[in-house]
């Protein structure tokens, strides 16, 4: 099943300058960018993405890590997207990361795991609504699409 994620590379992914790195990944894998921005999140836009966690006692520092600098917001489209996605990134701490993942191969902690990605087909919907307008998504066709899917 195609569909659409929410990918964000965090303020230490864009100033340790992996964002390059990490795009092209996704690229390789023949995922479609969809939708891509620079912004500084503000702290109300912070709070909705995570509000999940609002009450855990990482809540506080993570919102001061997420709102510290500029991210890159990016909407991903594939077979499976969300779960794809995510197996590329890696377990939350990079210490359980697999190597061959970008949290596993780039990262030390937690609190400093360089991308989020959503977790659910809802959580998608709702991030990329969150994140972008209708003017900001876009439809085009990869001229590899043929060799990435079968008929
Ligand atoms: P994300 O939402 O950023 O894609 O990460 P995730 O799903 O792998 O992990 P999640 O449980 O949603 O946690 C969100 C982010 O909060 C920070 N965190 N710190 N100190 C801690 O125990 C702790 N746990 C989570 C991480 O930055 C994590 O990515
Ligand atoms: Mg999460």
């Amino acid at each position: 099943m195609i569909e659409r994620t929410f990918v964000m590379v965090k303020p230490d992914g864009v100033q340790r300058g992996l964002v390059g790195e990490i795009i092209s990944r996704f690229e390789l894998r023949g995922f479609k960018i969809c939708g891509m921005k620079m912004m500084r999140i503000p702290r109300e836009l912070g709070e909705r993405n995570y509000e999940e966690h609002k009450d855990k006692p990482f809540f506080k520092p993570l919102l001061a890590y997420i709102t510290s600098g500029p991210v890159i917001c990016m909407v991903l489209e594939g077979e499976n997207a969300v779960a794809v996605v995510r197996s590329m990134m890696g377990k939350t701490n990079p210490q359980d990361a697999m190597p061959g993942t970008i949290r596993g191969d780039l990262a030390q902690v937690t609190g400093r795991n360089v991308i989020h990605g959503s977790d659910s087909s809802e959580s998608a919907r709702r991030e990329i609504n969150l994140f972008f307008n209708e003017y900001e998504l876009h439809e085009y066709q990869r001229p590899d699409e043929g060799w990435l899917f079968e008929e």
